[in-house]
C-alpha cells in the first residue's frame, strides 16, 4: 500500500497539532482533518491565525506554511474517509457520565460513532490509527465496530495504537522533537506491514531508536501508565507540600534536593495548586477502573490515592483563603482569580483547579472576578455551568452562582476591589505585574495566594500583601 492521503478524525488539542506537524515533515502526503463541529472546522480555516481554536506556542507558523498546500480541515467527513489510506481517529474520550462504570470508565461513544462510520463508508482497505487516549483493549472493540458495519466484507482494516504523548503548551516542540513514538500493531504479516508504514512516516524527522514498536496492548496500556506516573509525582510533592506548611520546611529546597538525584530525576515536581487538563485524572481513572475489573483492589486503591491528594491539595488551597478572609461569616467579599487554563500557554481549561476552587467560592456567596490571558470569557461561564450541573442537580441554584462570576479583561481589573488574589496559573505575565498598583486597588488587609509559587514573596510582602505560598511556612 502506498500512503497518498492521510485522514484524522477530530479536530481538537490532539488532532489538529499532530496533522499540522504531520504535513509539516510529509510534504508529499495530503492531510485532512475532520470534524463534527462546524464552528471548529471554520475557525481552523479562519485567515485571521490568531482565530484558530486552540492556542499553542509555534502552531500557527506551521499552519500558515501547510494550510490549503498538503494540509485541509473539512466537515466532510465520508469524503475524507474515502480517499484516505489511513485514518487516524482524535475524537474525545471524557470519564463517563452515566450507565456502567459512571464517573471511571472512559466514554468510547465518540470513539464508536467514528469506527461505525469508517466501516459504513470505507470501499477499499484501510490502517485505523487510534491517537485518542483509550482504555486497554479498546482496538479489539474498534475492529469488531469496523468488521460489523462493513457490508463488503472483502476490505480489511488494521487497527494501530499510536498514543500521543504531546503535551498543552509545548505540544509542537513535543511533535518534532519527541522523547519517543510508540506504535502498538498486531504480530500478523498485515499487521506488521501497517506498523511499518507507519513507522516510515515517522522516520522523516524522528531518529529510528526513538520509534518503539510493541504489541497494541502494550502501547494502549503504556499511555495510560506514563500518564498515571507523571500525575503520581505531581501528587506526591502536593501531599509533601503540606507537610512543608506545618515544618517550616520548604517545598522549593526539598524539590530541589530530591530530584538532584538522578534516578527520581527534577522534572514533575513543581509543587502546585493541583494538576489539571484532560489526560491525567481520566486517565488514572480508566487505571482504577481496569484495575477494579480484573480483580485488583489494592492496585485500584493504590493510583485513587493520586487523585484523592490532588482533590486535597485544591481543597486545602480553599480553606486557607476561607480562613485568612473569615469567608464563613457571612462577610462578603470579592476574590480575584488569575488564571483559568489548567497550565501556561494554552486556551484549555478541561480539569483545571480554577474551575473547583471558583465553585466553592461561588458557593459560599463569594463574589468571583476572574482573568486569564488565554481563555475566552464564555469558556469560563460554561465550565462553572458545567461543573454546578454535573455535581449539582438543581439547575435554579447554578443560574444564582453564576450571577456573582466576573470575567474580565486584565489582571488589573479583576483584582481591583478584590480582598484576594488566588493565582492558579503560573502565565508568565503574572510574574511582571505592576504589584504596587495592584495593591493600591484592591481591599486591605489585601492578600495573595500564590498557587504556583511564581511571584516573589517578599516583594510581595514589602508592598504590604499578606501572602500564601504552597508549601512554605
Ligand atoms: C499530559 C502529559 O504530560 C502528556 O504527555 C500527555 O500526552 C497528555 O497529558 P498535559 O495535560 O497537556 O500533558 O500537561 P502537563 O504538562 O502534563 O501538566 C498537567 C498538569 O500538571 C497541569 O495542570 C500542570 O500545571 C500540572 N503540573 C505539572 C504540576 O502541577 N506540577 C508539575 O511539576 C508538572
Ligand atoms: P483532544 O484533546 O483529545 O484532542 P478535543 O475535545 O479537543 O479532544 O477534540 C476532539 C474532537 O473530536 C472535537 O472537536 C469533536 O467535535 C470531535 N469529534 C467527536 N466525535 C466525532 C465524530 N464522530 N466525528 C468527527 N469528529 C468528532
Amino acid at each position: 500500500m502506498k500512503i497518498k492521503n492521510i485522514c484524522c478524525i477530530g479536530a481538537g488539542y490532539v488532532g489538529g497539532p499532530t496533522m499540522s506537524v504531520f504535513a509539516l515533515k510529509c510534504p508529499d502526503i495530503n492531510f485532512i482533518v475532520v470534524d463534527i463541529s462546524e464552528e471548529k472546522i471554520n475557525a481552523w480555516n479562519n485567515y485571521d491565525l490568531k482565530k484558530l481554536p486552540v492556542y499553542e506556542p509555534g502552531l500557527k507558523e506551521i499552519i500558515a506554511q501547510t494550510r490549503n498546500k498538503n494540509l485541509f480541515f473539512s466537515t466532510d467527513i465520508d469524503e475524507a474517509i474515502k480517499k484516505s489510506e489511513m485514518i487516524f481517529m482524535s475524537v474525545n474520550t471524557p470519564t463517563k457520565t452515566k450507565g456502567e462504570g459512571k464517573g471511571m470508565a472512559a466514554d468510547l461513544r465518540f470513539v464508536e460513532s467514528c469506527a461505525k462510520r469508517i466501516g459504513e463508508v470505507s470501499n477499499k482497505n484501510k490502517i485505523v490509527v487510534e491517537k485518542s487516549t483509550l482504555p486497554v483493549r479498546t482496538a479489539e472493540k474498534i475492529k469488531e465496530v469496523l468488521n460489523t458495519h462493513n457490508s463488503d466484507k472483502k476490505i480489511k482494516f488494521e487497527i494501530l495504537s499510536n498514543p500521543e504523548f504531546l503535551a498543552e503548551g509545548t505540544a509542537i516542540n513535543d511533535l518534532l522533537k519527541p522523547d519517543r513514538v510508540l506504535i502498538g500493531g498486531d504480530n500478523s504479516g498485515s499487521g506488521k506491514e501497517a506498523t511499518q508504514l507507519l513507522v516510515e512516516l515517522y522516520k522523516k524527522w524522528i531518529p529510528k531508536e526513538k520509534i518503539l514498536t510493541t504489541n497494541i496492548w502494550s502501547s494502549e496500556l503504556s499511555k495510560l501508565v506514563s500518564n498515571a506516573f507523571l500525575a503520581q509525582r505531581v501528587s506526591s510533592i502536593n501531599s509533601i507540600s503540606a507537610i512543608c506548611e506545618k515544618t517550616g520546611a520548604n517545598i522549593e529546597e526539598v524539590s530541589k534536593a530530591v530530584g538532584m538525584d538522578s534516578r527520581i530525576g527534577s522534572k514533575f515536581l513543581t509543587s502546585s495548586i493541583g494538576f489539571g487538563g484532560s489526560c491525567f485524572k481520566k486517565d488514572i481513572l480508566n487505571l482504577v477502573y481496569i484495575s477494579e475489573y480484573y480483580g485488583l483492589k489494592k492496585v485500584a486503591n493504590y493510583w485513587q490515592q493520586v487523585i484523592d491528594i490532588n482533590n486535597y491539595q485544591t481543597n486545602r488551597v480553599f480553606d486557607k483563603v476561607c480562613d485568612a478572609l473569615n469567608l464563613r461569616s457571612q462577610i462578603k467579599r470579592s476574590i480575584c482569580i488569575l488564571g483559568w487554563a489548567f497550565k501556561k500557554n494554552t486556551n484549555d481549561s478541561r480539569e483545571s483547579a480554577s474551575i473547583y476552587l471558583t465553585k466553592q467560592l461561588l458557593e459560599i456567596g463569594v463574589q468571583v472576578n476572574v482573568y486569564d490571558p488565554m481563555v475566552k470569557k464564555n469558556k469560563i461561564f460554561n465550565d462553572i455551568e458545567t461543573v454546578f450541573n454535573t455535581h449539582n442537580s438543581d439547575n435554579l441554584e447554578t443560574n444564582l452562582k453564576s450571577v456573582n462570576l466576573n470575567v474580565l479583561n486584565s489582571a488589573y481589573a479583576a483584582s481591583k476591589n478584590s480582598s484576594a488574589i488566588i493565582i492558579c496559573t503560573e502565565w508568565d505575565e503574572f510574574k511582571t505585574l505592576d504589584w504596587t498598583s495592584i495593591y493600591d486597588s484592591m481591599e486591605k488587609p489585601s492578600w495573595v495566594f500564590d498557587g504556583r509559587n511564581i511571584i516573589d514573596d517578599y516583594k510581595l510582602l514589602k508592598l504590604g500583601f499578606k501572602t500564601f505560598k504552597i508549601g512554605k511556612s
